[in-house]
């Protein structure tokens, strides 16, 4: 079975509940939080009820994964699981809390903030922490400092995180998924769930962080290749250069393909492995046999099953 944290990290981004007073208000942030490409919910014990919003978000949105944070006893603990959390999240490393999860079956992500720390979570079995407070012990430094040693630890910064930092965070090999509360901000009080969604969908343009890489033409033949890349360089004014493959490149925008295939527009991405596994998460296919990898097996183009009126739409590796 796959387990959370990989769901989790496959999303990427976990929203931090803190300020929920009522179902309805539950409600309208799920929706907004779906709606913003984030199916994530961390309901926090810091909210009076905390378990009727778990029990109704499994009930009501089975698109969203569910999970308890600020468990701090095992009391909570019991009560998060009772009501359905798919995981549960602490500030801290409580290993009573921990072993209340474990015995459960459920996924826990226990805060540490330094070496000790983690490598009591490791010694519980755990190789996915929380890292708390991430922006005050040391931020993406720390993170890149602890992964030195612990290779195989995979981490879930969290505090003080924000649309200013997230790409320096995400460009961490080893951050499975950055959370936060800073996509609710004052929004939540307000009801302005538009702006909620908005905050969301920039989040996850900052984590796929896609630009426009360049357009493929394919020409019929390999002479033609060649005539046309010269009369678009005449025409925009720039060079034609052979690129490492089998294309002419006319400026930085546009390849010239010589070995035929599909027109496509490529969008290139600092994470591609990333990407693709989170447009899987929210649904969008991809064409197996457009898959190619580079020497060590590392992804490095992919292309979407959709097509663009006729244009095959790729990523690649940046
Ligand atoms: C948490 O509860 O995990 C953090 O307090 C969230 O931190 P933030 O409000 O700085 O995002």
């Amino acid at each position: 079975m796959e387990k959370v944290s990989g769901k989790l990290s496959d999303i990427g981004i976990v929203p931090v509940i803190t300020g929920i007073t009522d179902l309805e208000e539950c409600e309208n942030l799920a929706g907004a939080l779906v709606a913003g490409g984030i199916p994530v919910m961390e309901i926090t014990f810091r909210m009076e009820r905390a378990e009727s919003y778990i029990r109704y978000l499994r009930e009501c949105h089975p698109e969203i994964l569910v999970g308890a944070g600020t468990v701090l006893t095992v009391e909570q603990a019991r009560t998060a699981i009772d009501a359905g959390a798919q995981f549960l999240v602490s500030p801290g490393l409580n290993k009573a809390v921990v072993r209340c999860a474990g015995e459960a079956g459920v996924e826990m992500l226990p805060g540490i903030a330094t070496p000790s720390e983690l490598e009591q979570a490791m010694e519980m079995g755990l190789r996915c922490v929380k890292f708390f407070p991430a922006e005050q012990a040391g931020g993406v430094g720390a993170i890149k400092a602890m992964s030195g040693p612990y290779r195989d630890v995979r981490f879930v910064p969290t505090g003080g995180i924000n649309l200013g930092n997230l790409a320096d965070y995400f460009a961490c090999e080893s951050v499975a998924a950055c959370g936060g509360t800073y996509m609710l901000g004052k929004h939540l009080q307000r009801h302005e769930w538009e702006e909620i969604s908005a905050l969301c969908r920039r989040s996850v343009q900052t984590m796929l962080g896609l630009r426009l890489s360049h357009i493929g033409i394919c020409p019929t033949s390999r002479e033609d290749a060649g005539e046309l890349a010269r009369r678009a360089a005449v025409l925009l004014g720039m060079d034609v250069k052979k690129d490492g493959g089998d294309a002419l490149l006319v400026g930085e925008g546009i390849k010239v393909m010589r070995h035929g295939g599909r027109g496509h527009i490529a969008y290139s991405t600092p994470c591609l492995e990333r990407a693709v596994r989170y447009l899987n998460a929210v649904g969008c296919r991809f064409l197996e046999a457009s898959e190619r990898c580079d020497d060590r097996g590392k992804l490095v183009e992919i292309a979407f099953e959709q097509d663009i009126a006729g244009f095959e739409v790729r990523l690649v590796q940046k």
